[in-house]
This record gives C-alpha cells, sequence and structure tokens, in this order.
C-alpha cells in the first residue's frame, strides 16, 4: 500500500525527517485559531484523492510549546485523523511521541479526572490503526488503547550522544524511584557496569514543592541525571543541586521530552548542569538528537 506522511504543526522538523528515511511525500498543514478561539487546521492539499486508499502516517507530538498548548496539540491531532479518515486513507498510523496528559495516570487527590484515560477513550473513539509514542510516563496508560501501540525507547540516542563526548567515570543518577528501572537500562548504553545512583524526590501534590533526598559520594565523577520529562526543572534542578553537593564534575540534564516551561532551563544551568539535551520528540533549542530514524525503522 502507498505511505503518505502528514507533518503535523508540532512536528514539522520531524515528521519531514521521518518521510526522509522512509522515502515517501510528507504534507504540512495550515492552522489558526479563530477569533472566538477554536482550532482550525487543514492538511495542505489540492487533490483529496492523494490521501483515499493510502496508508497515512500523522506526526503531531502534542507537548506545550511557544506556538501551541497542548489542548491546540490534542485537537489538531483529532482534526487530522478526522480528515484523512473522510477522505478514505485505508489505513491510518499516528505518531505522537510525547503523549499529552500522560501524567494524569492516577487520581492524586480526592475529586480529580484520571484524565490519561479519558484521552485514551478519545483515541480509541477514532478507530486509528497503530499508534507510537515515546518514553511514556507511564506505560500502563497504552494497555487501555484498543489498536496496536508501541512506546519507543530513545535512551540509545540519547546515551550515544553522550558517549561521543568521550568522558570516563560516568554515573547515571535517576531522580526519583519512579526513575530507577529506566536509568538502570539506560546506565547500560554506557558499559554493563555503569553505576546507577537513585535519589529520592517527594513532591506536595498541593503545591508542587518538591523534596529530594540522596547521601552519595559523586567526587570527580561525571554524572548523566535522565528523566522522561523536564516540565518545570524542578526535579532536574534539586537532583543538579544534590549531585553538586556529591562532588560532581560534569553534569548532563537529559530528558526525550525536554518542555522546559517558564524559567526551567535558567533553573538547571543555574544549578549547575553543563548541558540540557532533549529528543526532537519535543521541536526546541535544547533538541540536540532526532528520533526520525528509530521511529521510520518502526514504520518501514
Ligand atoms: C515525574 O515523575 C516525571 O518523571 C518528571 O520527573 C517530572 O514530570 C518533571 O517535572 P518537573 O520538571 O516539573 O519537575
Amino acid at each position: 500500500m502507498d505511505k503518505i506522511l502528514i507533518a503535523g504543526p508540532a512536528s514539522q522538523i520531524l515528521g519531514v525527517n521521518i518521510a526522509k528515511k522512509l522515502g515517501i511525500k510528507a504534507l504540512n498543514t495550515e492552522t489558526k485559531l479563530f477569533p472566538d478561539g477554536e482550532n482550525y487546521l487543514r492538511i495542505n492539499i489540492d487533490d483529496e484523492n492523494l490521501i483515499a486508499n493510502k496508508e497515512v502516517i500523522i506526526v503531531q507530538t502534542t507537548g506545550p510549546s511557544s506556538s501551541g498548548n497542548q489542548n491546540s496539540r490534542l485537537i489538531e491531532l483529532f482534526m487530522m485523523i478526522d480528515s484523512v479518515k473522510r477522505m478514505g486513507a485505508a489505513k491510518v498510523i499516528v505518531v505522537a511521541p510525547y503523549l499529552a496528559y500522560a501524567r494524569q495516570d492516577k487520581v492524586f487527590r480526592p475529586g480529580e479526572s484520571q484524565f490519561a484515560d479519558l484521552i485514551i477513550k478519545i483515541i480509541n473513539s477514532l478507530e486509528i490503526d497503530e499508534i507510537y509514542v515515546v518514553d511514556i510516563h507511564a506505560t500502563e496508560v497504552l494497555n487501555k488503547i484498543s489498536c496496536k501501540a508501541i512506546n519507543i525507547d530513545s535512551m540509545k540516542i540519547l546515551a550515544d550522544y553522550i558517549i561521543a563526548k568521550s568522558d570516563k567515570d560516568i554515573v547515571v543518577v535517576s531522580p526519583d524511584k519512579g526513575a530507577k528501572e529506566r536509568s538502570k537500562a539506560f546506565a547500560k548504553h554506557f558499559g554493563e557496569n555503569t553505576p546507577v545512583e537513585v535519589f529520592s524526590k517527594e513532591r506536595d501534590v498541593k503545591t508542587g514543592d518538591i523534596k529530594m533526598t540522596g547521601k552519595l559520594n559523586l567526587k570527580d565523577k561525571n554524572i548523566v541525571i535522565a528523566d522522561d520529562i523536564i516540565a518545570t526543572g524542578g526535579t532536574m534542578a534539586s537532583a543538579i543541586k544534590l549531585a553538586k553537593k556529591s562532588g560532581a564534575n560534569k553534569i548532563y540534564a537529559v530528558a526525550t521530552h525536554a518542555l522546559l516551561l517558564g524559567q526551567a532551563k535558567f533553573r538547571i544551568l543555574k544549578a549547575g548542569a553543563d548541558e540540557i539535551i532533549g529528543s526532537d520528540a519535543i521541536d526546541n533549542e535544547v533538541c540536540k538528537v532526532s528520533l526520525a530514524k528509530i521511529i521510520a525503522d518502526y514504520l518501514k
């Protein structure tokens, strides 16, 4: 079946790069907000037959950025799916490296919505054929998706970027217990016996304030702190301060999804990070590695 790719407004670079790796045509979109705030999206084609009977790959991350918040990104994604279905796509594949609301997978306080579940229900109702996400916050969320759903691991390409710097004495630090298994797997890319240290994080569910503890000796070690998401930078900055106190030499702050909200970059660099490293799951200035090849390999 012929394939065609639509690079959504939030993933223009990643979308085009995946299309190049697959050797297929990429289309873009036209978007705006109506005066009343409603989203508008149009796939940039003159002839709808371009979509009919094709396998259509829609690439749209749904994280917040300067040009759109996650609500707009989700609506745009839903609009693209709806449009290609209406135009007769034979198969619809969604690549949404960052899945918005995935962190709201539990009820933390009485009265809350477990909203990640509703996002999945909406996706299920759209009857797509496959969905690919990258390093989703909690993989359990994907168990509720009714089509083929794959969580792609970006850790090797992020590790390769740091390995290329040839630093010795690497220690991987997990900023909280939740990231422990991911950090252990990440550390293996630096060598079988690369040490992993785990900090303990407590977040006040009302204020969002973070308390981090951990007593380590990181003297003269080069530290890689790896997380799935950097949002406000609070987690990363706290981990960096602790690592510095413990004698760390260089510190790399690594995340698949470097959302870098508000003052996050300042907080992280001021805390003592030498570099912030993200992937093109989020299109911004710290995106140092591209997911295009690993995603394209899944789509071949
Ligand atoms: C939480 O468990 C996640 O893995 C991240 O640590 C968290 O989302 C980062 O958020 P922030 O940058 O706001 O501390």
